[in-house]
């Protein structure tokens, strides 16, 4: 009786001793080849018009934006399948544009133009009229700019499923350069939340 118990104790703990070597080689495999995240950075902004109509709640814009995507690893070449750059205001989105697909090769670095000019018919509260004034007479506005991706990754000939669309978030502050003189002053800013090999604690 005792014996067998002892022999059942025994054959618990080597399984989970095999369980637990296991977990960490499978754990070290995926540390050495997880792909580095790709970093993507605005590096410049042009706002040529940035004006809301309160007759007729009508936001007239001109937006341009030049965003680097650095793909820092040796052997992954990333494949972009679809990208859409969505333009906000105080939350509320403003423009969108669809840009093209492209392959991005190891270590490589590529620019995204997205270009949003036009107009939009939106309500902004009573609150966000207050701040938009405030931004203007300041001359900067806050606007953020959301790229949401699709990407497959190929590892050498071996081209993986398709991944999950990921939003990347990239909150900018864009001087106004109206009156045809160039705002200088733009920071190159660096997008948050890029989570294409590793799990968001949230998304959007
Ligand atoms: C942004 O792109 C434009 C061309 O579209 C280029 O003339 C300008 O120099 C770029 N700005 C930066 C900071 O790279
Ligand atoms: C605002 O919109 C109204 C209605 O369309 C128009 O009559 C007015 O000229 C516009 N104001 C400006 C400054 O564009
Ligand atoms: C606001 O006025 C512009 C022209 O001034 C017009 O194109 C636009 O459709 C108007 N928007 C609304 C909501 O009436
Ligand atoms: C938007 O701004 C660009 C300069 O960044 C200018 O070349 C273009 O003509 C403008 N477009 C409109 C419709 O105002
Ligand atoms: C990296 O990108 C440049 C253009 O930006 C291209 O000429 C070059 O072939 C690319 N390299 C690889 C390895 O894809
Ligand atoms: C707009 O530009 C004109 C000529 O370039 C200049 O005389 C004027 O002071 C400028 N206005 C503002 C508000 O910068």
């Amino acid at each position: 009786m005792a014996g067998s118990r002892c022999g059942a104790y025994w054959l618990f703990k080597l399984i989970y001793i095999a369980f637990l070597l296991c977990f960490i080689a499978v754990f070290i495999f995926w540390l050495i080849f997880r792909p580095k995240e790709v970093e993507f950075h605005v590096t410049d902004a042009t706002l040529t018009q940035f004006y809301f109509n309160t007759t007729n709640n009508t936001l007239y814009y001109n937006l341009s934006a030049n965003i680097t995507l650095r793909n820092p690893n040796k052997r992954v070449g990333i494949n972009y399948n679809s990208i859409e750059a969505i333009a906000k205001y105080q939350n509320k989105l403003f423009s969108n544009v669809g840009l093209t697909p492209f392959y991005q090769g190891h270590k490589n670095t590529s620019i995204l133009r997205p270009v949003f000019v036009g107009q939009k018919d939106m309500s902004l509260r009573a609150r966000d009229r207050s701040k938009m004034d405030e931004e203007k007479s300041a001359g900067v506005f806050g606007i953020d700019i959301k790229l949401s991706v699709q990407i497959s990754i190929n590892y050498g000939k071996f081209k993986t499923f398709k991944f999950e669309p990921t939003m990347i978030y990239c909150p900018l502050k864009v001087p106004l350069s109206d009156n045809g003189t160039v705002a200088e002053g733009f920071k190159t800013t660096q997008c948050d939340d890029v989570n294409f090999f590793s799990y968001p604690d949230d998304t959007d």
